[in-house]
């Protein structure tokens, strides 16, 4: 069990197909009191916290109910799925104006409230607005944490899982950079039992060709799951639920996220995947992997990319 002693209150942002998958997973784990659900549609919020409550019976008893943005002001965190999604064949970044105005009109009141918790932010093109969320609500950027290559790490691991064999969990490798198109496996400083991964690979009898499919598997799976189903909520909803626990229980786990750099990987100012140490304060620490020379053009390149939408945003 967790050493849980105090009333651990959590505000979700954004009820859609995202925001529902995470309140079922919180609801499931011994991490939380209280679940307060603010969504546009009322109406269907109400209907869904109610249905949410039904699903308790094997778990630790919880509040789940619909609620406001004044409902953040003793809230330890405020998790934003809000946003229009990603429509088929647009990228994340077309997003960018849209969801920035649906940012604003919730950040502001939840800082009014006087919110001093952590926020989560999901929604996309989420590098963009995990930058904006710092901005807009002036916090310290270690108390605003993005799901960054969250999903799309496990997308890795679970591909290159299937190839290897073994349990996804046991593979010490993240995708990192951008949650998009220029992300990359971090695999210079990858390892699979204290051994390094590309060792292993080679020795498995991967060639390079496979290992680049399974890497461009893990960065197209959210745009072919949106062509197959119109959007995707269970992947990211579970790694917002394991940033939460991090957090709420505090417990200085190593994920992946989405961080603000200041100077590593020699970035200044954005925020990109990168491995981190979460707890309570949110970001406690950046662990910064040890990039090949490619590997750092690659992230280079990825910043660029951010950067420039994020110039053109804040213009
Ligand atoms: C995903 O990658 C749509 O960004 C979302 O699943």
């Amino acid at each position: 069990m967790f050493n849980q002693t105090r009333h651990q209150k959590v505000v979700l942002v954004g009820d859609g197909a995202v925001g529902s998958s995470y309140a079922l997973l919180m609801l499931q784990q011994p991490v939380m009191d209280e679940l307060v659900i603010v969504d546009i549609a009322e109406k269907h919020c109400v209907g869904d916290s109610l249905d949410l409550e039904d699903t308790q019976l094997w778990s630790t008893p919880k509040t789940v109910r619909p609620g406001t943005y004044a409902d953040a002001s003793d809230a330890d965190l405020v998790v934003i799925t809000a946003g229009v999604p990603r429509q088929p064949g647009e990228t994340r970044l077309d997003l960018v104006n849209k969801n920035l105005k649906i940012l604003r009109s919730i950040v502001t009141p939840v800082v009014d409230s006087g919110f001093s918790g952590i926020f989560l932010v999901a929604a996309n093109p989420v590098d963009i607005l995990t930058a904006a969320t710092q901005r807009l609500s002036g916090f310290p950027p270690a108390r605003v944490i993005g799901s960054g290559t969250s999903l799309d790490t496990a997308r890795f691991k679970v591909g290159l899982a299937k190839r290897l064999q073994v349990a996804p969990q046991q593979l010490e490798v993240n995708i990192v950079g951008e949650h998009g198109d220029t992300e990359f496996a971090a695999l210079h400083a990858a390892t699979l039992a204290g051994r390094p991964l590309l060792d292993v690979i080679q020795q498995r009898g991967i060639t390079n060709q496979e290992l680049i499919d399974i890497e461009a598997a893990a960065r197209t799976k959210g745009g072919k799951i949106i062509g197959l189903k119109g959007a995707t909520f269970y992947g990211v909803a579970t790694c917002l639920a394991r940033i939460s626990r991090a957090v709420l229980a505090n417990e200085n786990a190593v994920l992946p996220v989405g961080a603000y750099l200041d100077g590593q990987y020699h970035q200044h100012g954005l925020y990109l995947g990168t491995p981190a140490v979460i707890n309570a304060n949110g970001i406690d620490h950046i662990l910064e992997l040890s990039l090949s020379p490619e590997e750092q053009e690659k992230m280079a390149h990825s910043a660029g990319a951010v950067q420039s939408v994020l110039t053109a945003a804040f213009a």
